[in-house]
């Protein structure tokens, strides 16, 4: 029989998702981690951001299944090379971090905003048009998530670019930029700079102060990627400074947001709780579900993390 052990949280969370895998896979035997440690030896395990006893407890697993795109929650060197780790891949994700880009660029162009306080005021008064080609956007990271946000902003009229980390094709009407050396040139033109990245040893710490100064004036940066891309002192010091106009963050440093950190405060920057693409249970339980079904068949399985780049 094959069983399935579920490490995504709380014991209430687990059980939410040990329910969801039952009624799918009702042949399989569905376990929490939290009800049974060692004591059962699981071959599957369903986790998000999983401690490493985890690993101690279950030497027999033969794949992990992330319920999340962000695998950097994973300690790999508890994890043996053989044991593959996938992550979740799109599972309706992708929709909500657009819809969050797009609010992003909404707080950053301001289109809506005035309108709150004139009906306040009862005022009846239109404000001048945005024009998209002045708030040319940039996404960061193309993989699932990117693609939807840069598509979506797209379709909305935003000019859009993507800057990756080695060559590919251009997505249908928008440049590519690749690499290093090829930053400063995406960095100039994206006055709403969107961050989809993983956390890598070379993505951590990327916007920082150097990044910030390409940008052009008066720009809003979006982060729903990681706390830790970016340097808090030097994204607040550029809106402090005046050079970017704000900024809305979905990811910190450390969670919960500590209570005295500037950002809660801040007039111009927006806080919200690691919310911008929340896992769905049933989508991602179905998708890891087939995946678990063609590992078992021996077919191939998407969604494999490679261990050197992370994600
Ligand atoms: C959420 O942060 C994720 O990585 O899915």
């Amino acid at each position: 029989m094959t069983t399935l052990i579920i490490a995504v949280g709380s014991p209430e969370s687990n059980q939410r998702w040990a329910d969801v895998f039952a009624q799918l896979a009702p042949k399989w035997q569905i376990v929490c981690w939290d009800q049974v440690g060692h004591t059962v030896e699981a071959d599957f395990a369903v986790v998000w951001r999983p401690s490493i006893q985890l690993f101690k407890d279950q030497p027999r697993l033969q794949a992990i299944f992330n319920i999340g795109a962000g695998v950097d929650g994973i300690d790999f060197t508890q994890v043996p090379d053989s044991v593959p780790v996938y992550r979740v891949e799109d599972a309706g994700m992708a929709v909500q971090m657009a819809e969050y880009a797009v609010y992003g660029a909404m707080l950053a162009t301001q289109r809506f905003m005035p309108y709150v306080d004139q009906q306040y005021d009862k005022k009846w008064e239109q404000q001048e048009p945005i024009y998209k080609t002045e708030w040319p956007v940039g996404v960061m990271g193309y993989g699932k998530i990117g693609e939807k946000v840069a598509q979506t902003l797209q379709l909305l009229g935003y000019p859009v670019s993507v800057w990756v980390r080695s060559e590919r094709p251009s997505p249908d009407g928008m440049d590519l930029f690749f690499g290093s050396r090829s930053l400063p040139s995406f960095l100039e033109q994206s006055r709403i700079l969107i961050n989809v990245l993983p956390l890598t040893d070379e993505t951590r710490g990327i916007v920082n102060n150097t990044l910030l100064a390409q940008l052009p004036p008066q720009s809003f940066f979006i982060n729903m990627a990681r706390g830790p891309h970016v340097v808090d002192e030097d994204l607040l010091a550029a809106i402090d400074h005046g050079h970017l106009s704000g900024a809305l963050l979905d990811v910190f440093h450390v969670e919960p947001l500590p209570q005295d950190h500037p950002f809660w405060t801040h007039p111009a920057i927006h806080v919200t709780p690691h919310i911008s693409g929340v896992s769905l249970r049933e989508p991602t339980a179905q998708q890891i579900q087939a995946k678990i079904q063609l590992f078992l068949q021996n077919q191939p399985v998407s969604g494999l993390v490679e261990r050197e780049r992370m994600y």
